[in-house]
């Protein structure tokens, strides 16, 4: 059975101030890890913040960005060796706002998702269609072909370990959620691209989550489908209150 994971995506919101009168308010109100897995992605500079005060509780933690080697000349980028050194648990890969602001490339997020089980931590890889793609009808083979090239020489094992966020470009912070009919259509698309890479075993393990403008009020449907296992959450996991309804979904 896969552990449900619901994760924030602060994306460039909150302070080591905010991060850690957030993480105080919410860590005793969590669920216990094995029912659902709770994470917050904050911002590098939140990190230290977000590790000290999420000690000892059952908040997992995740970095929104890491770069492809460990250390060397590459002015203002972010170690996953460093990350892993600090006790980071996850990294998201691949936004799409990481995707067109910064021009990240399908070659990009598989260097990146390597690096990041390089250094003993777990990809949570994003990907999504653009309004125009799901209007010409290419949102499946738009998917499909962003999960191919993201998982590219990862083995069975590290494929069966990580997540994979479907996020609809057109769903995010618009306020315009995918029923959870569409949603669950292209995690399903998700998961037999996987079966078709690895087999079924792998594509039974692999966790998927849906984000755009996921919110209390919506969650529990979205998470009553078959290919859903989780939500990448920006908005509505700036507040602790609806971060820990949506983590108390159940
Ligand atoms: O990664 C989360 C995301 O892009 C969705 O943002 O604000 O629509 O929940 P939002």
């Amino acid at each position: 059975m896969r552990t449900p994971i619901i994760a924030g995506n602060w994306k460039m919101n909150n302070n080591p101030e905010a991060t850690t009168q957030f993480v105080n308010a919410v860590k005793d109100h969590l669920p216990a890890s094995d029912q659902v897995e709770a994470v917050i992605a904050a911002p590098a500079v939140d990190l230290p913040a977000l590790l000290a005060a999420a000690q000892g509780s059952n908040l997992k933690t995740a970095a929104e960005n890491c770069y492809f080697e460990n250390s060397g000349a590459f002015t203002g980028e972010t170690s996953p060796q460093v990350l892993q050194e600090m006790g980071i648990n996850y990294v998201v890969i691949g936004h799409s706002e990481r995707r067109d602001y910064f021009h990240e490339t399908d070659a990009d997020v598989n260097r990146k998702a390597q690096a990041v089980f390089a250094n003993q931590m777990i990809p949570i890889i994003c990907c999504g269609e653009s309004l125009a793609k799901r209007e010409a009808g290419e949102a499946q083979t738009w998917v499909q072909s962003q999960v191919t090239a993201a998982l590219k020489d990862l083995s069975a094992d590290q494929v069966s370990q990580l997540v994979i966020a479907y996020e609809p470009i057109w769903a995010i912070g618009t306020g315009k959620t995918a029923t959870a009919d569409q949603a669950q259509e292209i995690c399903q698309v998700i998961r037999q691209t996987v079966e078709k890479l690895y087999d079924k075993t792998v594509a039974d393990q692999v966790r998927i989550q849906y984000g755009g403008s996921v919110k209390p009020a919506n969650i529990k449907e979205l998470m009553s489908k078959p290919d859903i296992d989780g939500g990448l959450v920006g908005g509505a996991s700036l507040d602790p209150d609806s971060y820990l309804q949506l983590v108390n979904y159940q």
